[in-house]
């Protein structure tokens, strides 16, 4: 049971970790680890997690060297990435040095790379440097940014606690959508003997030879030349009923940018709008693409399986009382709040630590809201 919620409104502060779909979960983990050096931190498998055999999924998970991950890949057979839910998204590299090995990595495996920002709109300023190329299993395009990550100036929350025209245009569901509720999922979870229920057969065939909740650490020391996730793009349909949803959610709208070319297919164009979280400046940033005839191109959701924001409090019940507060204006939650390790009584048996809650926003983007998650200070990591 939770001993205590905050009567304050819980804010997420930044981005931290991405999922993404791959249809080469292999050959994504070597390519990824040749070229970042990012240090594997686990494996949930369908036939060591629960939670994976009942979405039949297969994730490698990544850590820069301080959170248990802040990348990760996801196999799902029916799930096949269309570069049509994002344009890209950024990384940075905290020094110097490591672009410079990040660029040699890059010639190595004969990847072409194009200087500057993807997006004529975004920042420049706070950078020293900025490069992206195509991540060529997935097709995804990458930004590399060499510096910090820049907290707002003026962060003033939005008081719109009004959820309004969600479903104002009913986009098709998109086939491989998870149900409207996992819920029901989530409480049978949180039980052990469910669990190993449903892990039983491959146990007793010997099929299972891995209890994912040991096979977990994250390193000091990492030799990995990303230091975070710095930002994410999502396309949508309409930014008004997206940027509502956001705020609502404790985004803070930045700007809105008049409508510029694709940098990437003639003729095509970009409208952005771009959000602040209360310690990470324009993180998000919302697309509308519309084709050469001047028609909105509709989104999919098969790049990213999700996105999460850290809350503000860091500790459980902070994201217990997000959910709360959210519950009470009316926003439906996914699945959560659960805790990914085994222990009773919040614990779903995934991997990580994170205590999440995870939304649908209005054009299915997946998106989680965490605290706790597992780093290179908490007692409880363990080494490989
Ligand atoms: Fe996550």
């Amino acid at each position: 049971m939770i001993e205590s919620f905050t009567d304050q409104r819980v804010l997420p502060s930044k981005l931290q970790h991405l999922v993404l779909f791959t249809h080469n979960l292999e050959g994504t983990s070597q390519w990824y680890q040749d070229i970042f050096n990012v240090q594997f931190s686990a494996k949930n498998h369908p036939d060591s997690s629960a939670a994976m055999r009942l979405l039949k999924q297969t994730m490698h998970f990544y850590s820069f060297g301080y959170y248990h991950h802040d990348l990760a890949f996801a196999y799902r057979p029916d799930v096949k990435p269309d570069q049509s839910s994002m344009l890209y998204y950024s990384m940075i590299v905290r020094t110097s040095s490591g672009l410079d090995i990040l660029k040699d990595n890059l010639v190595k495996n004969k990847i072409p790379y194009n200087k500057g920002r993807v997006l004529a709109s975004a920042l420049t300023d706070q950078y020293s440097s900025a490069i992206h190329f195509k991540d060529p299993i997935n097709n995804f395009w990458i930004e590399i940014l060499q510096g910090e990550s820049i907290t707002p100036r003026h962060f003033r929350i939005s008081n719109n606690n009004d959820l309004k025209n969600i479903n104002s245009k009913s986009n098709a569901r998109p086939s491989h959508a998870a149900p409207e509720s996992m819920n029901g999922v989530a409480a049978m979870l949180k039980r052990k003997w469910f669990r190993e229920m449903l892990l039983l057969p491959v146990t007793l065939v010997g099929k299972r030879t891995r209890n994912k909740t040991k096979d977990y650490g994250v390193l000091r020391n990492s030799t990995c030349i990303l230091s975070s996730i710095e930002q994410m793009t999502f396309f949508v349909m309409d930014l008004s009923q997206s940027t509502n949803w956001l705020e609502v959610m404790g985004f803070q709208l930045s700007r809105i940018c008049p409508a510029e070319p694709h940098p990437f297919i003639q003729g095509h164009s970009l409208r952005c709008a771009y959000f602040n979280l209360k310690e990470h400046l324009e993180c998000v940033i919302l697309i509308e693409h519309r084709n050469d005839k001047g028609q909105l191109v509709a989104p999919s959701i098969k790049d990213v399986f999700h996105c999460a924001f850290e809350l503000d409090g860091a500790e459980l019940k902070d994201t217990f009382s997000f959910f709360k507060q959210k519950q009470q204006l009316g926003i439906k939650h996914y699945y959560g709040p659960v805790k990914h390790n085994d222990v009773a009584p919040h614990g779903d048996g995934e991997s990580g630590g994170n205590v999440a809650i995870y939304y649908y926003m209005p054009d299915f983007h997946h998106i989680e809201f965490f605290t706790e998650m597992d780093n290179v200070d908490t007692s409880n990591i363990k080494s490989h």
